[in-house]
């Protein structure tokens, strides 16, 4: 990663090193415009693009993205049509950029729900940018925490583990994020107050904000707000206040 990927990058511990987003609003947003929902799905991925970009300059290190829940099947089935047709022309319209922009691309979720051409597209985007590192970024799709825990624990039962063995180490091993820090920060946008079957067993310890800003309308100062409120928080995981001031005087 060279200093040009990030101009405005402001000091480490002041940057999430890992976003969460519930990317909600956008059918309210093309609502109140008097455009189908759909239009509100279109213009939620050009704000996405412009929250990448604002993610890889700021120095953030992996953004996660709840693009479709488990449960959004449950929608009229013209509108699950057309966002997985938004899905497929995302995937081979985006992908060649977010490598070009040394962007590691990947998806969480039950793939098996996805028709062949989708799961192909999503391997080869996989693949392809595996190997980029200026920002991971992971869309949960056919996602939904619960499914996550539930997958998790097959695996670890299929792998033969002793229950006594079975800790909060080796479950969190097996889950679909495992690899990544848990999030330091939880955006959802479009005024709900919930976490919608999101990442559950990850934002234990996570920052939560919330804003009434419709997906579509999040742009690069929304992100920087979200950031801001994030740096006023006190983060003491269990501890007290004065605990976590004299490790920060330790530490600075
Ligand atoms: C979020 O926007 C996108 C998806 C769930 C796919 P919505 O479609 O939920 O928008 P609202 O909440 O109806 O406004
Ligand atoms: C959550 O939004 C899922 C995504 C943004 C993909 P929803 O709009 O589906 O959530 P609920 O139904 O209002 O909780
Ligand atoms: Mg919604």
């Amino acid at each position: 990663m060279t200093a040009r990927h990030k101009p405005a990058a402001p000091a480490h511990a002041e940057v999430p090193r890992h976003i969460a987003i519930i990317m909600d609003g956008n059918g309210r947003w093309a609502k109140r415009r008097l455009m189908p929902r759909v239009a509100g799905h279109h213009k939620g991925v050009e704000a996405l693009r412009g929250v990448i970009r604002a993610c890889a300059e700021r120095g953030v290190a992996h953004l996660t993205v709840f693009a479709f829940s488990s449960e959004n099947w449950r929608r009229p089935p013209e509108e699950v049509t057309l966002l997985m047709e938004l899905f497929m022309r995302a995937l081979e319209n985006e992908v060649a950029r977010l490598h070009q922009n040394d962007i590691r691309f990947r998806v969480v979720g039950d793939l098996s729900g996805f028709s062949e051409r989708i799961q192909t597209l999503i391997r080869d985007a996989e693949a392809r940018t595996r190997d980029n590192t200026r920002l991971t970024l992971t869309v949960a799709a056919n996602y939904g925490g619960r499914w996550d825990i539930v997958q998790a624990v097959k695996k670890l039962m299929l792998s033969g583990v002793a229950p006594g063995a079975v800790n909060e180490a080796s479950l969190a091993e097996q889950l679909s994020l495992a690899d990544l820090p848990e999030p330091d920060l939880f955006i959802r946008t479009g005024g709900e107050q919930r976490i919608s079957n999101f990442l559950l067993w990850q934002l234990a310890y996570t920052e939560l904000y919330f804003t009434d800003t419709l997906w579509p309308d999040f742009d690069s100062d929304a992100l920087d707000a979200a950031i801001a409120s994030y740096r006023r928080r006190e983060r003491r995981f269990g501890r007290t206040s004065e605990q976590v001031q004299d490790t920060r005087g330790a530490a600075g």
